[in-house]
């Protein structure tokens, strides 16, 4: 049984790091926002296509905070997480850090919460492998996962169903 047929296989994870550049920097010398976004999106796509060794497209984001400006000359690293599998999406994790080279100083610089939906050769959803958390951290997040989905599919079901006048 090889992983993609096995029942449950390890959560996967991704990371990435990069010095932060005056071309990735707005006028004050701070990484732009959607610099953030574009690494948060890559890492945790290479999460969600770890997991379920298909081709994924970002169905949302949320929750993306900015907490503290990360500036030219220090780095961005990126972690994320698969949290949980449902049918044929995924919820990952993300968390941004700083990292002053020369001090050495970490600051947690963003979160965020991203859902990928696999897909088939046809570019339709397909189910994705089953997750089973293990740890008591990886279970909490497991079980913060399906609160986040209610609320994401329930906005997005009243959205479609309100009648504009
Ligand atoms: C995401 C997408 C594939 C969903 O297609 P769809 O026709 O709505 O498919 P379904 O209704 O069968 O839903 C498929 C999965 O997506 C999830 N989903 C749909 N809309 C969602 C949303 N706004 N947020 C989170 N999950 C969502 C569903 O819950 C379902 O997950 P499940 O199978 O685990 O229960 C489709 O909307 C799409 O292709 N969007 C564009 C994606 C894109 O271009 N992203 C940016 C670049 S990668």
């Amino acid at each position: 049984m090889n992983e993609t047929t096995s029942a449950f296989v390890a959560a996967p994870t991704a990371e990435m790091m990069e010095m932060v550049l005056p071309n990735d920097a707005n006028v004050l010398g701070n990484i732009l926002g959607g610099k953030v976004m574009h690494l948060v999106d890559i890492c945790a796509a290479t999460a969600a296509v770890r997991h379920c060794r298909r081709p994924v497209v970002t169905a949302s984001i949320d929750y993306l905070e900015f907490r503290h400006p990360i500036k030219i000359g220090e780095m961005i690293i990126v972690k994320a997480a698969l949290n949980r599998a449902f049918k044929t999406s995924m919820e990952i994790g993300a968390k941004v850090w700083s990292e002053n080279l020369v001090t050495g100083e970490r600051q947690h610089t963003s979160s965020a919460y991203l859902t990928f939906v696999a897909l088939d050769e046809e570019r339709k959803p397909v189910i994705v492998p089953a997750y089973q958390p293990v740890t008591p951290e990886e279970t909490r997040r497991w079980h913060d996962a399906s609160i986040r989905r209610e609320h994401r599919l329930a906005i997005k079901t009243r959205l479609s169903q309100r009648k504009v006048e």
